[in-house]
């Protein structure tokens, strides 16, 4: 299952959900793929050693016809998780794909030779609703779309559904939404549990079970260049993102 981590706002837990949940099916077994999108290549800073080594990312493989992306797929820090990586030429992707027929489609495309070897892809985008984000929604079957349970969150998530029901008439009928996250949680504030109300009422069963709270150690992992798992095993980020790859693969399977 080929899965998109998506919402245009920026600092909601999209790459920490994207490393965590990837780790976590790894770590259960499950061949994973993290394709990291982002320009900003958060993904690919926490979890590749040197990522300066390699002088080519998905960048490449998007706009050359002579690269494969098998020759792009490298090992993380993270046991048994491999990654695409990004780099900021990413940011030249916009320009370079919007004039082309098939522009929506690259990454589709590239990742169809090698989906069937992964039990799951997941693709980490970036904090805009612009053509790197739609390949993602073209390429995806699912959608886990991470909102912080904090004012005015949920502004904005009308314009991610409206592109999302485009995509689907569009491009990708079978996309659906896989759940919404809700990330950066602090039980202890009266905003929070009002906007975690908020969300199950606009999106009922969509919503996961699992509540990421608010946690230093989640915080603090990427800069080791460490899952949570490993990292802080017993913290409660650890915990509460292996309850959501549970769900995920309950989700996965129906
Ligand atoms: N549950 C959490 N608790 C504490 N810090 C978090 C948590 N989730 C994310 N962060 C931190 O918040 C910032 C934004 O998160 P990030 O995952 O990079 O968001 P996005 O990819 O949506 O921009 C990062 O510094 C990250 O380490
Ligand atoms: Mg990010």
């Amino acid at each position: 299952m080929i899965i998109a981590v998506a919402n245009q706002k920026g600092g909601v837990g999209k790459t920490t959900t994207a490393l965590n949940v990837s780790s976590a099916l790894a770590f259960m077994g499950k061949s994973t793929l993290l394709i990291d999108t982002d320009p900003q290549a958060h993904s690919t800073i926490s979890c590749v050693k040197e990522p300066s080594l390699y002088d080519k990312s998905l960048y490449d493989v998007l706009v050359k016809n002579d690269e494969n992306i098998s020759n792009h797929i490298v090992s993380t820090t993270i046991p048994g998780l491999n990654i695409v990586i990004s780099k900021i030429s990413m940011a030249k992707l916009e320009p370079t794909l919007l004039g082309e027929i098939d522009g929506h489609y690259r990454l589709k495309d590239v990742i169809e030779p090698i989906r069937r070897k992964y039990d799951f892809i997941i693709i980490d985008t970036p904090p805009t609703l612009g053509i790197i984000t739609l390949n993602a929604l073209v390429a995806a079957d699912a959608i886990i779309i991470p909102i912080q349970s904090s004012y005015l969150s949920l502004e904005g998530t009308d314009d991610l559904l409206e592109t999302i029901d485009k995509v689907k008439k569009v491009a990708n009928p079978n996309l659906h939404i896989l759940g919404i996250l809700i990330t950066l949680h602090d039980k202890r504030t009266n905003i929070s549990r009002d906007v975690v109300n908020k969300i199950k009422k606009v999106f009922g069963k969509k919503v996961f079970k699992t509540i990421i709270s608010k946690s230093v150690k989640l915080e603090e992992s990427p800069a080791y260049k460490e899952s949570i798992f490993t990292y802080a095993p017993y913290s409660v980020g650890s915990i509460q993102y292996k309850q959501v790859a549970k769900e995920i693969l309950k989700r996965a399977k129906n």
